[in-house]
């Protein structure tokens, strides 16, 4: 092992995708408030948490809206974006996220998930890796979505490791700044990389094994 302990994964935008899915749920939603929603907007509900991107997607409407109609508005989101995580299979994990994974754990890291989704056990139950981390830290154990650290912090004290141990891989702003905000390090992948904010900026998945 070398510089860390643990290595603590954002799912979604990480270990798989789930964009499209989200977007298309949004969008259904959007569609019947008649609200403009776009893949420039869906991108920036990445790593906000369920609520918090309505509001997002509520910037434009027009008209009030009481807390009852959003609770509901999220809920039938939530009702469709599931029914779509639904469709994923084993076949939504790469090789190559899956193959860098089995070389961690054979490292002897111990691997966690810090994830704003309160879905993130059913997708992870999809793509076969429903019993492979140590620790999930996700949107059930938290009271504040990134760019707080408590979803960080929570892995951490999950696996027993210090936040100073522990690296954090991201694909989203706000969870680069939560991975620092709680004094760990961290590794942009995807759009995050071009940010310049992270510890580390990874081209793909594997060069995780450059840095551990
Ligand atoms: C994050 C996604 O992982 O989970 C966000 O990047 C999403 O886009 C958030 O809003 C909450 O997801 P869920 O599954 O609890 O609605
Ligand atoms: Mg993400």
């Amino acid at each position: 092992m070398g510089k860390y302990e643990a290595v603590i994964f954002d799912l979604d935008g990480v270990i798989c995708h789930t964009d499209k899915y989200h977007y298309k749920a949004w969008k259904t939603i959007a569609d019947r408030l008649g609200v403009y929603f776009d893949e420039t907007i869906n991108n920036r509900l990445r790593g906000v948490s369920r609520m918090e991107s309505l509001d997002i997607v509520l910037e434009r409407y027009e008209g009030t809206v009481t807390r009852e109609e959003k609770e509901r508005w999220a809920e039938e989101k939530n009702e469709i974006y599931r029914g779509l995580l639904g469709e994923m299979s084993t076949e939504d994990l790469s090789e190559e996220v899956a193959s860098t994974l089995r070389e961690l754990r054979a490292g002897g890291y111990r691997l966690a998930i810090g994830s704003s989704s309160k879905n993130a056990k059913f997708i992870l139950s999809r793509i076969g890796l429903g019993d492979f981390f140590d620790a999930i830290s996700d949107g059930n154990n938290i009271s504040r979505s990134k760019p707080d650290p408590e979803v960080f912090v929570k892995a951490a004290e999950y696996l027993g490791i210090a936040p100073g141990n522990c690296l954090v891989v991201e694909d989203a702003q706000a969870g680069i700044q939560a991975a620092k905000a709680g004094g760990m390090d961290c590794a942009a992948i995807g759009d995050a990389a071009q940010c310049r904010i992270a510890t580390y900026d990874l081209k793909r998945f594997q060069d995780l094994l450059e840095i551990v």
